[in-house]
């Protein structure tokens, strides 16, 4: 008796591929194919690649890497994927830094933002944190090869009290959709990345006002908070910042539309002894 033969496999050229994620509704179907293939994966693998992204599984999920900054980093499920706007963030933080600065990134996530500021500046003394253990492990792989540490915690409750009032550059791109609009994302973001990496609670500002309220006494006289928010929260974001005693600055990019606000203590103030 011969066996029945089993399904034979879908073919995986390249005009394939390209046709199952277009029918998938992909945009961007033949760059999105084009990565795929280079995944050097066997055409079951592949398959089963096109297949996930057909689902609706973020492209950077399925090859389980984002580019940021020309970086290749590394996206393990449920990580909030770095968005492309976030690169202004990082754009405006290098001219001003030194080479050894004291960096935080705070709610890192993968921990994109460090890592693309320490390739910028050569060499950062760099610490980083989030609350979600899966992305602490990413970010530990992220960070490795710039010497960075990456704690796991609620914000600031994992840092080493050492790091009190010398912080150069503190990253926080914070999670800043209102709880009512997490419904509204595409099913991208609302389904695939982590409720805790999106929900800003209910104006979106909850977790910028809690690392705004402690901010003062992690920053090196000079230092500066600086986080992301969107044009319509930026006023709130701007009265938040001057009311935790730092002194705020917006800057925006038409063409990645990004806003992001530069807190900066003044050189003349004392740190905050204890945060709330
Ligand atoms: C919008 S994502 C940004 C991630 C990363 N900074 C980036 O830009 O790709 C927000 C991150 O904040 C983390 N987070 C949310 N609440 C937190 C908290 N209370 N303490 C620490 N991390 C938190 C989430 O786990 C998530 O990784």
């Amino acid at each position: 008796m011969s066996a029945s033969p089993s399904p034979s496999p879908s073919p995986v050229t390249f005009s394939a591929v390209v046709t199952r994620l277009r029918a998938a509704g992909c945009v961007f179907a033949e760059d999105e194919a084009r990565l795929i293939l280079s995944a050097g994966r066997v055409p079951a693998g592949i398959d089963a690649m096109v297949d996930r992204r057909a689902a609706g599984l973020p492209l950077e999920h399925v090859l389980g890497w984002a580019d940021f900054r020309g970086l290749r980093i590394s996206i393990d499920a449920g990580v909030f994927v770095p968005r492309r706007r976030t690169e202004f963030l990082i754009e405006r933080a290098v001219p001003l830094a030194r080479s050894g600065a004291v960096v935080v990134d705070l709610c890192c996530g993968s921990g994109a933002l460090g890592a693309a500021l320490a390739a910028a500046l050569g060499e950062v003394e760099l610490y980083a944190a989030d609350i979600d253990p899966v992305a602490v492990r990413c970010a530990r792989r992220n960070l490795a090869a710039a010497g960075g540490t990456v704690y796991e915690g609620d914000l600031y409750g994992p840092l080493p009290a050492a790091l009190r009032g010398r912080v150069d550059i503190l990253l926080a791109n914070v999670p800043y959709v209102p709880t009512e609009e997490v419904g509204l994302l595409p099913p991208e973001a609302r389904v695939h990345e982590a409720r805790v990496a999106l929900d800003g609670g209910a104006d979106g500002l909850d977790v910028l006002r809690r690392v705004t309220a402690e901010a003062g006494g992690w920053l090196a006289p000079g230092g500066s908070l600086r986080f992301e928010t969107s044009g319509r929260q930026a006023p709130s974001a701007m009265t938040i910042v001057a009311n935790g005693g730092l002194e705020p600055r917006l800057a925006e990019c038409d063409e990645l539309d990004a806003t992001v606000i530069i807190a900066t203590r003044p050189s003349a103030s004392q740190p905050v002894p204890d945060g709330p």
